[in-house]
């Protein structure tokens, strides 16, 4: 039998914790495979949440208690989660809502997908069968929706739809793991920066549908401002794709300046002299992407390594010098060579969209995947 401890975290939540274990229990009661535990995480409520854990203590040998300050819901998770891993050394943690957002009766379709290799389950409100509460407003409904978009595409991780809702089971392993990365997160944002590292982990992180339910008793307790800029502090700084699109737009003008250089102080021709150029600002583009935008996945195994990685970056370099040329030959052809005016107001010679145009969909699509999947490859 594996041991799996839900982590509830609780703020004056009196009305609904109660009903949360009860359904809990009753709802893994049945599993014959599975030692459930509930923690309950309460951060000194006023409103006399302890005391009825405590009650419910003495009917429940399996159920928990924690005690900690007042000091944001990613703080209570991480007081949690090693409070969980000391004591009862788990095999699977939980997080769940106390407020009966998270369907208790959703818990055993999270065990299953466990038992069927998953590391990481998600409950998603945003793949099919899954919901936010259709009585939210209009504005409610555009930030849930924004942000969850905002994060993935940041992240390029399209496969992952709900990056922040709190219904999840996680292998203790990854928690282990990510206890110096998680612990800097004392607010809501905590719940992106545990997803973050899973995915840096490799992590197998699957998804299931869940209903969000909108609260029947008591206040949310989410600050939204500070939460909207902790998530895009938080993604801005972290993801790898933003660093790979910043490091593009450097050798941009790596190359430009040196190519400007060459000609006028160095005095050599023109084509050799961008030949060199861009070779300039490909080492450096290979060497910030590789400590920096790839950090997490850098080259290892000496010189030799570096070497063979430089010449592969060289090749996917080349590839998409090749395609720059090849698509704005198409597009020429296909949509003639002319001047294209812009919104009425300016005069666009046509190759400069294409070229853009080109960057955008296909050279950057292009170069993110090559160097994920062939340079900074993980091992
Ligand atoms: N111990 C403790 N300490 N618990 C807290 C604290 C805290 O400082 N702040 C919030 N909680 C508890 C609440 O009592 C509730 O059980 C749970 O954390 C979620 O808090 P809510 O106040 O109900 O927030 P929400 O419904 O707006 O948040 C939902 O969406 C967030 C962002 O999408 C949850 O699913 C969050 O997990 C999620 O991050
Ligand atoms: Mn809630």
């Amino acid at each position: 039998m594996k041991k799996a401890v839900i982590v509830i975290p609780t703020y004056n939540e009196k009305e609904s914790v109660g009903a949360v274990i009860e359904q809990v229990f009753a709802h893994t009661k049945p599993l014959s495979n599975w030692e459930i535990h509930i923690l309950v995480v309460d951060s000194n409520s006023p409103d006399g949440t302890q005391g009825i854990v405590e009650e419910l203590m003495k009917i429940y040998p399996r159920l928990h208690l924690l005690r900690t300050n007042k000091e944001g819901l990613g703080r209570a998770y991480v007081q949690g989660f090693k409070f969980a891993i000391e004591k009862l050394s788990p095999f699977l943690l939980f997080e769940m809502d106390a407020d009966l957002s998270h369907n208790p009766k959703d818990v055993p379709k999270f065990l299953q997908k466990i038992e069927k290799g998953a590391d990481f389950v998600i409950g998603s409100r945003y793949i099919k069968g899954g919901s936010i509460p259709s009585n939210w407003g209009l504005h409610r409904k555009i930030f849930s929706i924004g942000a969850s978009l905002f994060v993935r595409l940041g992240f390029m991780r399209l496969s992952i739809t709900d990056w922040t809702d709190g219904f999840r089971a996680i292998k203790v392993w990854i928690v282990k793991n990510s206890m110096h990365h998680i612990q800097n997160y004392s607010g809501y944002v905590f719940q992106i920066a545990l997803l973050d590292f899973a995915v840096q982990q490799h992590a197998r992180i699957e998804e299931i549908p869940v209903n969000f339910i909108d609260r029947k008793e008591g206040v949310s307790k989410i600050n939204s401002v500070q939460y909207i800029g902790q998530t895009i502090r938080y993604v801005l700084s972290h993801s790898s794709f933003i660093k790979f699109i910043l490091v593009g737009l450097f050798g941009f003008l790596v190359d430009f300046s040196f190519a400007y250089l060459f000609i006028n102080f160095i005095h050599i021709a023109k084509a050799p002299a961008n030949m060199l150029s861009a070779e300039v600002a490909i080492v450096f583009n290979f060497i910030i992407n590789n400590f920096w935008s790839f950090r997490h996945k850098k080259i290892v195994g000496g010189p030799f390594a570096y070497v063979g990685k430089f010449l592969l970056f060289n090749f996917v370099s080349f590839g998409s010098v090749l395609i720059q040329g090849g698509g704005l030959a198409l597009a020429l052809k296909l949509f003639g060579d002319k001047q294209i005016h812009m919104l009425s107001v300016f005069d666009l010679q046509s190759w400069i969209l294409y070229k853009v145009l080109i960057i955008a969909f296909i050279i950057i699509p292009y170069s993110y995947v090559l160097y994920n999947k062939v340079v900074w490859k993980h091992k």
